[in-house]
């Protein structure tokens, strides 16, 4: 069950030009999220923003002492401006874990997970839990936006494929591009082995999704999509999917490749 927190910063560090990480202390952490879970978080200063935004569970610790929360992110607008300007000792307003988390199969499938830009911050956990057994596309506009390249060369026990817009850091193109290379270069496996996990910004989802259909694999996609409550209430999270319209917050973030209508 999810619950409101009220939590301690411990750190809330800059990683590059445009993205901090955010360590929590939240006290005993009653029930451990889930890779692709999310939590909604305020800034405590004022009503301004009025709206907690949705963050991505990035790491998760527990000790004797009590539980850490870790969250990687962007700053991109209001909200995420007055966290970046949040210090050690204050404290944000947690509600969560929230979402379904992405669905785990059986050790017959090859875990391919792709990640454009921050959605890096809801897969790196589900390749801890799948011990770096899986191979990582790694997609950014450019060498400086990868976050946590030593994490992830440090993690994986497969591939991490990097490709970057201008071609600053590994192959020169998105990510679809380095995963068709990909691919074609495993023309031996059938695409049915390989099951599809990927986090990013829309327009990335959508060409997950399409190729994913041309490629007959199976895939799961965690939608970014904005919200206000998080908690299945206001509807103003609502994406269409071949059953319906249905919640981001609720029903997803993490929906089956197929299912969105695009
Ligand atoms: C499930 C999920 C997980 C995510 N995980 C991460 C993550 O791990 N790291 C990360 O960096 N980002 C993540 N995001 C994206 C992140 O939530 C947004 O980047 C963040 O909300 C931006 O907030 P902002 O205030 O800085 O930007 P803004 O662009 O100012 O605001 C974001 C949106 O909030 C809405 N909003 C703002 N003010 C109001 C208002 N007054 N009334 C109504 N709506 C308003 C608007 O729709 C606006 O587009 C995730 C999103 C989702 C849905
Ligand atoms: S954000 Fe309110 S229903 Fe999803």
């Amino acid at each position: 069950m999810s619950k409101y927190i009220r939590a301690k910063i411990t750190e809330n560090t800059p990683v590059n030009k445009d993205h901090n990480l955010l360590v929590l202390s939240p006290g005993n952490i009653q029930q451990h999220p889930l890779p692709g879970q999310f939590y909604m978080i305020g800034t405590d200063f004022s009503y301004d923003p009025l709206l907690k935004r949705p963050f991505s569970i990035f790491r998760e610790a527990s000790s004797a002492e009590g539980g850490e929360l870790q969250f990687l992110y962007r700053i991109k607008g209001k909200g995420t401006e007055r966290m970046k300007e949040m210090k050690k000792g204050d404290t944000v307003n947690l509600l969560g874990p929230l979402g379904n988390g992405y669905p785990m199969h059986g050790r017959n499938l090859t875990p391919v997970l792709v990640a454009g830009g921050i959605g890096i911050a809801s897969l790196f956990p589900l390749a801890e839990k799948l011990s770096g057994n899986v191979h990582l596309f790694y997609g950014a506009r450019t060498k400086n936006e990868l976050l946590m390249p030593n994490e992830l060369k440090g993690l994986l026990k497969k591939e991490l494929i990097i490709s970057t817009d201008d071609g600053s850091e590994g192959t020169k193109g998105t990510v679809i591009d380095a995963l068709n290379i990909f691919l074609t270069s495993k023309s031996q496996f059938s695409t049915s082995n390989f099951l599809l996990y990927a986090c990013g910004p829309s327009p990335m989802l959508e060409a997950v999704s399409k190729f994913a259909a041309e490629k007959e694999i199976k895939g799961y996609i965690s939608m970014e999509e904005n919200m206000a409550c998080g908690v299945g209430a206001c509807l103003g999270c609502t994406v269409k999917t071949k059953k319906g319209y249905k919640r981001v917050c609720k029903e997803g973030p993490v929906f089956s490749a197929e299912e969105i209508v695009w």
